[in-house]
């Protein structure tokens, strides 16, 4: 395919997801985090189909997608100075805000909660879809519920092959992990799920315009539907953090010795282990692996890494 052709194929991707999303269906769409399946915010029959094929809880609250501040500011009732100065530095981006939503933002959408979560995504299929639309779309990460985020199109495919949703193929996401997840009331934040934007540059940022601003981590589940464990790739994930052999590993879990296990190398740098993590857990998954085994070392210190292992410790079905 020359680069024409190419353009061309992504228009029509583009324009039939608007199609749909309009004739309230819903559509995979690519962001720069993960695939999000996608309904506009103003069908309720494709928020409910969105519910239903992911067979997600209604007490799960949905992030709508905007296409800019203006937009989102229309979603909400206050617009505290903290929510400015942060959306004007990471937006487009990987960062939610949970805001008090205004009315015509339905409940389905906040599962019933005074608050919205929002986000400007970066992808430009993405934001174009919104254009085209003419109104936000709201979208959870197009996995089934508790399961691995897809990264590419044809994880989207897979996940959802019977119900066969239309995906905008817009390549390998370029984070790979989901948005860090912030609640704001005035000058106290507090982080519900953390991601690539982390506690320490969004502290940074604040601190630069003035604010001296509150944030505090929230324990384990603040954030409906970010439960304990989550991230369940197919077969059982081991997380080791310590020097332990792997013979040594298996025998203390009592792991059968012949099994098959596929040992994920985490590298150096975590913006590259984000960006093919959830792949790798999905490839291990559908080849002849037993077991995924990971082992957390020194060099996972950085505070880029802490999101990675917030996903890795809910996806873990061993832990030690
Ligand atoms: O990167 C992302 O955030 C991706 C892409 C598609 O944008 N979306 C995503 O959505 O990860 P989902 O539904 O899988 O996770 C959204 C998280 C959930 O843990 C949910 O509880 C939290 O955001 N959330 C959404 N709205 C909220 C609200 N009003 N109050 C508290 N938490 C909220
Ligand atoms: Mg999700």
């Amino acid at each position: 395919m020359n680069g024409l052709e190419i353009k061309l194929t992504y228009w029509s991707e583009i324009n039939r997801a608007v199609e749909l999303l309009r004739a309230d269906e819903v559509v995979g769409v690519p962001t720069e985090t993960v695939y999000g399946l996608a309904a506009s915010i103003f069908s309720e029959k494709a928020l409910d189909k969105v519910f239903r094929i992911k067979n997600r809880p209604y007490f799960d609250p949905l992030i709508v997608h905007v296409k800019d501040r203006v937009q989102a500011k229309s979603l909400v009732k206050e617009w505290p100075e903290v929510a400015n100065v942060l959306s004007l530095h990471f937006w487009p981006g990987p960062l939610t805000l949970v805001l008090p939503k205004a009315d015509i933002i339905s409940d389905k959408i906040t599962a019933g909660l005074p608050s919205l979560g929002i986000r400007v995504p970066k992808h430009p299929f993405a934001r174009r879809i919104i254009r085209e639309l003419g109104n936000p779309f709201a979208a959870p990460s197009a996995n089934l519920f508790g399961k691995t985020s897809p990264t590419r199109a044809e994880h989207v495919r897979e996940e959802f092959s019977k119900q066969r949703v239309f995906v905008v193929d817009g390549g390998d996401c370029e984070i790979g992990i989901e948005s860090t997840v912030l609640q704001i009331q005035d000058e106290n934040i507090q982080i519900l799920r953390p991601g690539m934007i982390t506690e320490e540059e969004i502290r940074t940022v604040l601190k630069n315009s003035g604010i001296e601003a509150e944030i505090h981590k929230s324990e384990s589940q603040a954030s409906p539907g970010h439960l304990k464990t989550h991230y369940q790739p197919r077969i059982p994930l081991i997380f080791h953090e310590g020097d332990l052999s792997l013979e040594r590993v298996k025998d203390l879990l009592h792991i059968p010795p012949q099994s098959q296990i596929f040992e994920l190398n985490l590298g150096e740098d975590p913006f590259e282990c984000a960006r093919s993590l959830y792949a790798h857990l999905r490839e291990a998954s559908n080849s002849h692996y037993d077991y995924i085994f990971v082992r957390w070392t020194k060099l996972q210190k950085h505070s880029h890494w802490d999101a990675i292992r917030d996903r890795l410790d809910r996806a873990a079905s061993f832990k030690l």
